[in-house]
């Protein structure tokens, strides 16, 4: 059953003079939701109260997180030449969770126009600039401060920030109101929008529109630090830009910190605002194992700000004939999850810190020492969790849509699209490479992601013959793209099916047996031959067999829960999915003792929706595995891969006797 919008709260709307004065929690209640998590109550009015840019942190900011207000914009898109200043509006939601679910006290669906307004003040001990900054967005967000506009962003997975300061009432309250357009995926749009579905089913889950990460404030000088790029290698190579606000000429003091600790390791003066590079001595490696990480303090005037960053280095080389992905100049065998990153209370949302940490952290304890953030991006928290826990990312681009929905009568669906005749194909392929320029711009300071990946499994890739669209060479042009911004780490250029031989890996995904690295293969696939392919051979996905627990941890919507049997395999109670895992990996051991396996990706951290495949159930509340199981199979896959990676072992096809699984 579909959860109802529900009663909608109103609250008193006062006179037009005195609209600013909106009370703390104007009447918002937590929606109750198909299921909730552990966190779900916990969250309260004030979520996400964290610092939400660790990699450029100023002491002087303002969360603005809490309830503001809504309103459906039934009128569309022409709202905007009417915008609802100094008036109320009907509805409480409480940011930053999406209009759809359960915690913005909001739960709709079909929010394609959304308006949001709030009411604040800035501190009166800032003296300085005020920016305003806004975590994420989906999809298309207009800002307005005391009624002009202040800011435009297209992308539901960015950052953006603007200076507001000469639109502030110094001495009194500010209105901040913002229209959202969000079509997910109506006929009509193509846009990056990764599992999103205004009809969810069975792979594709509840879209997420509006507002979804924290919104702030900051002070800071008008000759500013406007963007770090940090990234410093195992030969303790830093390169680093310190893009200022004002067209600088002039120097940062750049300041390394030892581990843990005030004490400095290194201090010197960078040029602004041009690619710098410079040398730090014997520094101790970022990795898994020991993901050391060093705090940096950027001086520019009178801004300071704090950052960090870890040393290694991500390459790939032959080892002993077979193409690796090399950490530190080392094979690191690549084990980790397909990790979706969506909760059944926020949705895109994390429902707090603590909850988004539980994830990792469970991966971590059986011995993950990867994840693939799976068509989704998360806050700049999440990849700072990942560089402290030490686990590698291999950070996906969020795909175009597959199919559309027309909004006739009642919604209907229609066969997949990817660059529909109705669009014109290269402004959607344009608007698709700018935002895969923002994902590595934005990401590439984080020392935990190793290898960025442009397409999934065809997913809005113009392929041969698809839609009319032929474009073999796309992939190819992508790469060269993402290697030009970021020439320090791997490149998947497609994961799964359409392979035309770009990037570093040759990548398979097979359910529920891996077929990695291997001379055998499947559909949409093809058999991987260390002669000729110089790529590294991994296994994309694999595994997602499932285990339908029960009505209590499942997510209750009728449709979800009809199509949970719509997958790979079920096992019917968590002992027999324990045992059907323990095989899968001994499969998986199998290939990386005898071909060519480098890395794998089991599917997946969490049950989401109506897929009940995960290591956790869609609320946290079960973990399915076995753990000492898990980690004794976990530790398996990288011991064998050590001893591929340090003996001369030729790769053969082994006689029928050797073969021990
Ligand atoms: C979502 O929209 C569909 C189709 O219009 C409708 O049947 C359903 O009741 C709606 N769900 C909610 C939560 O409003
Ligand atoms: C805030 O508004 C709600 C809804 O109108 C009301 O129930 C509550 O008492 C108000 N709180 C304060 C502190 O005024
Ligand atoms: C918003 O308005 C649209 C168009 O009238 C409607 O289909 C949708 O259900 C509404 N959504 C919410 C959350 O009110
Ligand atoms: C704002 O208030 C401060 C002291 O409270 C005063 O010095 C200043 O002149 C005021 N500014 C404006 C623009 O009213
Ligand atoms: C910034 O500096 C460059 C090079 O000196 C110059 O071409 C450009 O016009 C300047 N831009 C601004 C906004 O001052
Ligand atoms: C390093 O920076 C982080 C984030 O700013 C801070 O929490 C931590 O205390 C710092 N460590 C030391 C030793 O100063
Ligand atoms: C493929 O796409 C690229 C980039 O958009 C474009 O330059 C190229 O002309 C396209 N090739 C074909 C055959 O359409
Ligand atoms: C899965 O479990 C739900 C209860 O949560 C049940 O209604 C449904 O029939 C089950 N489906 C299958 C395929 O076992
Ligand atoms: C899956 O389950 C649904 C309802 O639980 C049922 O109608 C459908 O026939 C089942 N499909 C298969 C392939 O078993
Ligand atoms: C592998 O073979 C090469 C060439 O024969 C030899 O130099 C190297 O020492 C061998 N490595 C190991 C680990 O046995």
């Amino acid at each position: 059953m579909l959860p109802s919008i529900g009663v909608i709260a109103l609250f008193v709307s006062t006179v037009l003079g005195q609209a600013y004065s909106t009370n703390s929690t104007n009447g918002y209640v937590l929606k109750k939701g198909p299921l909730d998590t552990p966190w779900t109550e916990k969250v309260g009015t004030n979520p996400w109260p964290e610092y939400p840019r660790p990699q450029m942190a100023r002491s002087d900011w303002k969360n603005l997180n809490g309830v503001w207000q809504y309103r459906n914009a039934t009128g569309g898109a022409a709202e905007l030449d009417n915008p609802p200043f100094r008036q109320d509006l009907e509805n409480p939601v409480l940011v930053p969770f999406c209009l759809e679910s359960a915690l913005s006290g909001v739960m709709g669906n079909w929010t394609i126009h959304s308006w949001y307004r709030t009411t604040f003040d800035v501190p009166s001990s800032w003296t300085d600039r005020v920016l305003l900054n806004f975590g994420a967005v989906d999809y298309e967000a207009t800002v307005f401060v005391n009624e002009q506009q202040v800011a435009h962003n297209v992308g539901g997975y960015w950052s953006f920030n603007t200076d507001i300061t000469d639109h502030l009432n110094k001495n009194s309250t500010n209105e901040l109101v913002v229209f959202v357009f969000d079509p997910t995926n109506l006929a009509g749009n193509n846009i990056p929008l990764g599992k999103q579905k205004l009809i969810p089913e069975h792979i594709f889950y509840t879209p997420c529109s509006g507002i979804w990460q924290t919104v702030w404030l900051e002070s800071a000088p008008a000759a500013s630090i406007d963007k770090l790029d940090i990234s410093a290698g195992a030969d303790g190579k830093v390169d680093v830009t310190v893009h200022t606000t004002s067209n600088a000429t002039g120097t940062a003091d750049f300041i390394i910190h030892e581990p843990n600790s005030d004490r400095i390791k290194v201090q010197t003066k960078v040029p602004v605002n041009q690619a710098h590079s410079f040398v730090v001595e014997s520094p101790e490696l970022w990795s898994p194992d020991s993901p050391t990480l060093y705090n940096i303090t950027v001086k520019m005037g009178s801004d300071t700000v704090q950052s960090y960053t870890g040393f290694r280095t991500i390459s790939k080389g032959v080892v002993n004939g077979v193409q690796r992905p090399l950490l530190n100049g080392e094979f690191v065998f690549m084990f980790g999850t397909l990790d979706q990153g969506y909760w059944p209370d926020g949705l895109h949302s994390p429902p707090s810190l603590e909850a988004m940490v539980y994830d990792l952290k469970a991966l971590k304890e059986v011995g993950y020492n990867m994840l693939r953030k799976h068509i989704k991006v998360e806050p700049a928290l999440f990849y700072q969790a990942a560089d402290q826990l030490g686990l590698m990312l291999i950070q996906d681009m969020p795909a175009l849509a597959t199919s559309w929905v027309y909004l006739d009568d009642t919604p209907k669906k229609c066969p997949p699209v990817s660059l529909t005749p109705s669009l014109d194909p290269d402004t959607v392929q344009e608007e698709f490479n700018r935002q895969l320029e923002v994902l590595v711009n934005q990401l590439k300071s984080y020392p935990s992601i190793v290898t960025w990946v442009i397409y999934n499994e065809g997913w809005g890739q113009p392929w041969e013959g698809y839609d009319g669209v032929h474009n073999t060479s796309i992939d190819a042009i992508l790469t060269d793209l993402v290697r030009k911004i970021d020439p320090t780490r791997l490149i998947d250029s497609v994961t799964g099916w359409h392979d035309h031989g770009a990037g570093d890996f040759h990548d398979n995904h097979h359910y529920s047996s891996p077929q990695c690295g291997t001379p055998w293969y499947s559909l949409d696939s093809s058999p991987y031959n260390p002669e000729t392919d110089n790529r590294i051979a991994i296994q994309g996905e694999f595994g997602g067999i499932g285990q339908n627990i029960s009505e209590e941890h499942a997510w209750k919507v009728e449709n979800s829960i009809n199509h949970v049997n719509n997958t790979y395999e079920l096992d019917a109670t968590q002992e027999i999915w324990n045992v059907r895992a323990h095989i899968i990996f001994q499969e998986l051991k199998f290939q990386i003792q005898e071909y060519a396996c480098s890395g794998a990706v089991w599917t997946q951290t969490t049950d989401v929706e109506g897929e009940v495949n995960g290591m956790l159930t869609y609320d946290r509340r079960v973990n399915r595995m076995d753990k000492e199981q898990w980690k004794a199979d976990i530790q398996a896959l990288y011991d064998t891969a050590a001893k591929r990676g340090s003996s001369n072992s030729t790769m053969k096809l082994p006689a029928r006797e050797e073969v021990v699984v």
